[in-house]
């Protein structure tokens, strides 16, 4: 099989997760770098012998490339993905998917209509406890699942420095719940089976204001809470902060009519001959972001949808949506 040739745009700490994940496999080959930073661009050019570009669109035109990794600021999501899909390339593009539920919907379409793959990097997915989790659930260890609960919070962790876009809405789509939150929601929804949201219902806070950059626009959130209902009669509850006065850390568990599941560390709640029974299962090391770009180049290859489709992307920025709705209207959102 060719092997499949990429291009990195977007070089913060992500964007170089990728490339090193893309070089960890044999059947992909990293041709080409962008970033804006001119200086940065042509290091990460320099480290890895690929040709740099400042410029997407020269890159696009210019390198031979069969697919691009989008790992830039939340507003860049759509506009970049879109151009790349138009150039007739396949793109894994970084969390959250877009702004909005109506920007994924129009990256969706364009993917579909060209015939490409567009995935989305929710690395949670990919990690050794989330594929391990997803083996027991489809064993039906845990029988029909009903529950679930995401939370990810930070005690003080409100993204700082040049970073200040993350807290500018126009920029960022939300704070904390469309940037930590959407990690949690997604990896307890995967483990669910991706059921269909129906409702929504959530409260969102900025308490923690002045901790962010200075000089920032700051209009985001920076905790929010909520309770998405789905079609199957499940329910999930979502907690989420990047500055909350609670210890910090991240806990995601799901239930079901036979066992539950709950990680970190992961843990199996289960039943055997009327004994309730904990298992400590052994996680074996793998790197996620490399077990993501393997499986985003296998996709392409074997023309599969892939784990993180184009629709999950949808119906992920619709839940996010509709809790920001919820909490501007007080009201339940009700999702189509
Ligand atoms: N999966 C994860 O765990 C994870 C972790 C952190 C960030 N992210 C996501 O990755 C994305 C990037 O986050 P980040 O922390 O790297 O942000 P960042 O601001 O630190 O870095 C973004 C990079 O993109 C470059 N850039 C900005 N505009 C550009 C343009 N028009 N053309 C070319 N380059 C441009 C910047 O120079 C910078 O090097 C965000 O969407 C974020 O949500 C994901």
């Amino acid at each position: 099989m060719k092997k499949t040739k990429v291009g990195i745009i977007g070089l913060g700490w992500p964007g170089r997760a990728h490339l090193k994940g893309y070089q960890a496999s044999d059947k992909t080959s990293v041709v080409a770098v962008c970033d804006m930073n001119a200086e940065l661009a042509q290091q990460q050019a320099d480290e890895n012998d690929v040709d740099a570009y400042t410029d997407h669109k020269k890159m696009l035109k210019e390198a031979d490339l069969d697919a691009v990794s989008v790992c830039l600021p939340n507003f860049l999501h759509a506009p970049v993905s879109l151009d790349a899909l138009r150039a007739g390339k396949h793109v894994l593009c970084e969390k959250p998917p877009a702004l909005n539920a109506q920007e994924a919907r129009k990256m969706a379409a364009t993917a579909k209509s060209k015939k490409l793959t567009l995935m989305y990097a929710l690395c949670q997915r990919f990690s050794a406890e989330s594929i391990l989790a997803k083996d027991y659930i489809s064993k039906g260890e845990l029988g029909d699942i009903y529950y679930g609960r995401a939370v990810y919070h930070r005690r003080r962790g409100i993204p700082g420095g040049s970073r200040s876009w993350f807290v500018d809405k126009k920029r960022s789509g939300g704070g904390a719940l469309i940037d930590i939150g959407v990690h949690a929601l997604d990896c307890a929804w995967w483990l669910m089976g991706t059921p269909k949201p129906v409702s929504v219902s959530g409260m969102a806070y900025g308490k923690f204001r002045h901790l962010g950059p200075k000089d920032s626009n700051f209009d985001v959130d920076d905790s929010a809470f909520a309770l998405i209902k789905f079609a199957n009669e499940a329910t999930l509850i979502l907690e989420c902060s990047w500055a909350l006065n609670l210890p910090g850390g991240s806990v995601i568990q799901i239930a079901g009519t036979k066992g539950g599941a709950s990680m970190s560390p992961l843990k199996i709640y289960t039943e055997r001959e009327g004994l309730q029974i904990d298992i400590d299962p052994e996680v074996p090391s793998t790197d996620a972001f490399a077990n993501q770009t393997a499986h985003f180049v296998d996709s392409i290859q074997r023309k599969k949808t892939p784990l993180v489709s184009s629709e999950h992307g949808v119906q992920l920025m619709q839940m996010l949506d509709g809790i920001y709705q919820s909490a501007a209207t007080g009201k339940e959102t009700r999702i189509r």
